[in-house]
């Protein structure tokens, strides 16, 4: 049965480390994935994206994530979705509304009505929101080293308004858990496969 998983929440929440964490473990055919990117056109502009080598308009950097999102829906994910495959996809539309729509304030009715083009009626089955408050996960990107982009180079009240708004989001759509991921790794990757699990019936 085909299902369409999407990991969010700020920089240094986990997603990535649980996906890769709770992918084998269903057992399932399943492709996991990243936005923005996974494919050539969406890697090219990801890296336009998050390089420190431009500074763009917000609403140029909304378009560019839409259209980013579009090319790699098309090329990766639908084709797995109507293969009956499980798609687990690191990040997607819920970015967009937290990232550029509260907290570069575009507003969320603006940020929603690009991706609707960008998507159509793709949205994801279940969203997994990791949720930590932005302090935490961006100590622990510096903490390993990892190489930092010009998004997580935003001030501290930018990505306060990022965890406000995925707050908000989680809030509003039925689609979207919350995980608490301050907590250790091996609990949050518990607590994500067994949410998956739920859902897969
Ligand atoms: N619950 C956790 N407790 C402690 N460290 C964590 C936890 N989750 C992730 N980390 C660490 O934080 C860093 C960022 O994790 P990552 O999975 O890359 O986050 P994301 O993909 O959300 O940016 C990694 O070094 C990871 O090992
Ligand atoms: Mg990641």
């Amino acid at each position: 049965m085909s299902m369409f998983i999407t990991f969010e929440g700020p920089e240094g929440s986990g997603k990535s480390t649980v996906m890769q964490a709770v992918a084998p473990r269903l057992e399932r055919p399943l492709i996991t994935t990243r936005e923005p990117g996974g494919i050539r056109i969406s890697e090219a502009i990801r890296d336009l994206l998050l390089s420190d080598d431009y500074s763009m308009d917000a609403r140029t950097e909304a378009l560019l994530f839409a259209a980013s999102r579009r090319q790699h829906l098309v090329e990766k994910v639908q084709p797995a979705l109507d293969a009956g495959q499980i798609v687990l996809c690191d990040r997607f539309i819920d970015s967009s509304l937290a990232y550029q729509g509260y907290a570069r304030g575009i507003g969320v009715e603006e940020i929603m009505s690009v991706n609707q083009f960008a998507i159509e009626n793709y949205m994801p089955d279940l969203t997994l929101y990791l949720k930590v408050p932005p302090e935490i996960g961006l100590a622990r990107i510096m903490d390993n080293q990892r190489e930092t982009n010009r998004l997580d180079n935003e001030s501290l009240a930018f990505h306060q308004r990022v965890y406000d708004g995925y707050n908000d989001l989680a809030d509003t759509y039925e689609r979207i858990v919350t995980i608490d991921a301050t907590r250790p790794i091996d609990e949050v990757i518990e607590d994500a496969y067994q949410v998956i699990i739920k859902k897969l019936g």
